[in-house]
């Protein structure tokens, strides 16, 4: 196994060689300037090392993993738009940079690039698998805008939803790598339930970030989930947790239109370090985190192997940014 730097090498060298056409420019020209913007590129690196850790060469997986990453840059194009977000990996977002039409169908080219680079691996495994996680995907981003209505989400609910927005394509970006790999059905579901253990855990920390992080580091605003009244693992246990004087400042906080970012934000935060929801988070980050590695423990592959999955899933479950 090659290290995490190798694989977005190639990665990032992949991406870099797209070629878009020049016309219509205000189509290509959002799509080229997200791409380039970067990012993790966690899921086509998952791709990657699950293609080698299952015997496959990982020039055949290259396509998939462009198009999971791809599809990744098209939901976020959207998403944002979703969460009226100003800024995303420290630069301008792209309906904000130009507008929403043009995120929109931007967006929209994105999606059918991604699924065009999926058809490439000629594997109806892959593209199947890649169709159910997309849907899969939309449902939980619209549980996750029903949910900022609501009031009475559960626990339950909001891990369902992250699994749906979030957790299912990083599983689906390491079962697709096995499944082009042609591993065997046990272990291209074992890697996918430990992606579907690592994405909780990542989303988790992406609510903890979206509270706590630096902006510099994070590359988005802070408060952007606060504002939106998302209903986050950490505002659900504050609506649980809170009594007294601290459940009539959330419900001032989560119904006054005209409270300004800066006083919400900080009162809303300063409730949930009152209230010691953080703390809570961190446990749960942690639980999925070790499901996750249980998962990778039990996969065919060399010890080499599954300490290369384990220190990736350990980083990002404790990353910054
Ligand atoms: C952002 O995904 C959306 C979430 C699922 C939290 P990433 O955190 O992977 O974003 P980039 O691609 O690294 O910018
Ligand atoms: C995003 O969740 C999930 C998808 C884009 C499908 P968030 O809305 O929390 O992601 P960020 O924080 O904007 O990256
Ligand atoms: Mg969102
Ligand atoms: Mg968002
Ligand atoms: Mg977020």
């Amino acid at each position: 196994m090659k290290q995490f730097q190798d694989y977005l090498n190639t990665v990032n060298q992949a991406i870099a060689a797209i070629p878009y056409p020049d016309q219509p420019r205000r189509l290509y020209e959002p799509i080229a300037y997200h791409m380039a913007l970067g990012g993790k590129r966690v899921r086509p690196v998952l791709t990657l090392m699950a293609c080698d850790a299952m015997g496959g060469d990982t020039a055949t997986a290259i396509d998939a993993a462009l198009g999971i990453e791809m599809f990744h840059n098209f939901t976020l194009l959207h998403d944002d738009v979703m969460d009226n977000a100003d800024v995303r990996r420290g630069k301008t977002t792209v309906h904000r940079r130009w507008n929403a039409n043009t995120a929109i169908l931007s967006g929209d080219t994105m999606l059918t690039l991604a699924t065009q680079f999926i058809a490439r691996t000629s594997n109806q495994a892959v593209m199947d698998l890649f169709n159910k996680t997309a849907i899969e995907i939309y449902e939980g981003q619209q549980w996750d805008m029903d949910f900022e209505v609501r009031n009475d989400v559960t626990v339950e609910e909001y891990v369902n939803m992250i699994r749906l927005k979030t957790s299912v394509l990083l599983g689906c970006a390491l079962k697709t790598g096995a499944l082009v790999a042609g591993a065997g059905e046990k272990d291209a579901d074992t890697l996918y339930e430990a992606g579907v253990n690592m994405g909780l855990a990542f989303q988790l920390r992406d609510d903890v970030l979206d509270v706590w992080g630096d902006p510099v580091t994070f590359g988005k605003e802070i408060g952007g989930d606060i504002m939106n009244n998302k209903k986050t693992y950490l505002l659900i246990s504050t609506m649980q947790k809170a009594k007294g004087d601290d459940a009539d400042e959330l419900r001032h906080w989560l119904n006054d239109p005209y409270a300004t970012r800066d006083d919400k934000v900080a009162g809303v935060t300063a409730l949930y370090e009152r209230l010691g929801v953080r703390d809570m988070a961190e446990v749960a980050i942690a639980d999925y985190n070790d499901r996750a590695i249980a998962a990778f423990n039990k996969v065919a592959m060399s010890d080499e192997d599954k300490a290369a999955f384990i220190a990736l899933s350990n980083k990002l479950a404790g990353r910054s940014y």
